[in-house]
């Protein structure tokens, strides 16, 4: 069998188009909504995160100021500066780019966050609401997961879903998400990890795998039943001499052996990473119309 591409930037494109709807109607009673994002240090990848996350934001019609801090911030002026933000009406979320120096805990920036402005959901508070199946602010990269299985016409309802990675940002609130009854979800969800004694022998039992370990290339096409559905949130930058700067981008799937044996797959990159960019828009939006006082959100 050889795999449909899940076009994950087509799809973060209509979604962006949406959003800028819901941006529009917002606009029209006076609400700018605003999307302040933080950047501590000079890590390359994590800056051209935020400023693609940036882009996308005044491509939407979203208000958005990127702060950057200095690798040597200590945790008291990032602490300042989150309040600060707390208090800042013109912004609806807050997003601290991670990871943090290492002289900075990221727990104790991320329980400072106002819950209401936590548009990456990774507050206890949001994790809370999502686990027990009133979620706020789904993490964007989770929540892109799930519209793209949704979208590509392989909603996880009744399905297997493995996800392999057990991480705060990714695995935990992914696997709490697709196992709720609810719309897009109603999986029968196992996470595998690094004390999973034989991860193939899991995967292989799934109609949708996703991995979000974070090592290159790790999902074989042997780990892989034909016919399932496969989805890469691995972002891993890996030498290539034949490339001019050296280096390329691969996910956590071995794209090339296991898009032959899947029925769909999303391509890194152009899959998973532009989704979690549209999505956090979606939830900053939606942060706006909560402040707002308006419920549901319009996309
Ligand atoms: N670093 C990698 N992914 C993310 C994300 O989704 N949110 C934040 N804040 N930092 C990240």
């Amino acid at each position: 069998m050889t795999a449909t591409i899940i076009d994950g930037k087509q799809m973060a494109e209509d979604i962006r188009g949406e959003v800028a709807v819901g941006v529009k109607a917002l606009v029209a009673t006076g609400v700018v909504p605003g999307l302040a994002a933080v950047l501590v240090g000079d890590d390359p990848a994590s800056a051209i995160y935020v400023r693609n996350k940036r882009r996308a934001c005044e491509e939407a019609g979203l208000f958005s100021e990127t702060f950057e801090l200095a690798a040597t911030t200590t945790q008291e002026e990032l602490l300042a500066l989150v309040a600060k933000l707390n208090a800042d009406e013109r912004f609806h979320g807050i997003l601290v780019q991670l990871p943090l120096p290492p002289q900075i805990s990221e727990r104790t920036v991320i329980l400072a966050l106002d819950p209401d402005k936590d548009v990456d959901g990774l507050h206890p508070l949001n994790v809370g609401l999502l686990l027990q199946g009133e979620p706020r602010f789904v993490p964007a990269t989770p929540a892109g997961v799930q519209e793209m299985l949704v979208r590509s016409g392989n909603d996880p309802s009744g399905k297997s879903v493995v996800v392999v990675g057990r991480s705060n940002i990714v695995g935990k609130p992914l696997a709490a998400l697709l196992m709720q009854k609810a719309k897009g979800a109603n999986a029968t969800v196992t996470v595998c990890h690094t004390g999973t004694a034989d991860i193939g022998a899991v995967t292989r039992q799934a109609d949708i795998v996703v991995a979000a370990m974070g090592r290159p290339r790790a999902i074989t096409a042997d780990m892989v039943r034909d016919g399932a559905v496969v989805i890469d949130v691995g972002i891993n930058r890996i030498d290539d001499a034949s490339r001019k700067s050296g280096t390329r981008l691969v996910g956590d799937v071995d794209f090339d052996g296991v898009s032959e044996k899947a029925s769909a797959i999303s391509p890194v990159p152009g899959g998973v990473g532009p989704m979690t960019i549209a999505m956090l828009l979606k939830n900053t939006l939606l942060a706006a119309q909560r402040a707002a006082g308006i419920q549901e959100a319009s996309t």
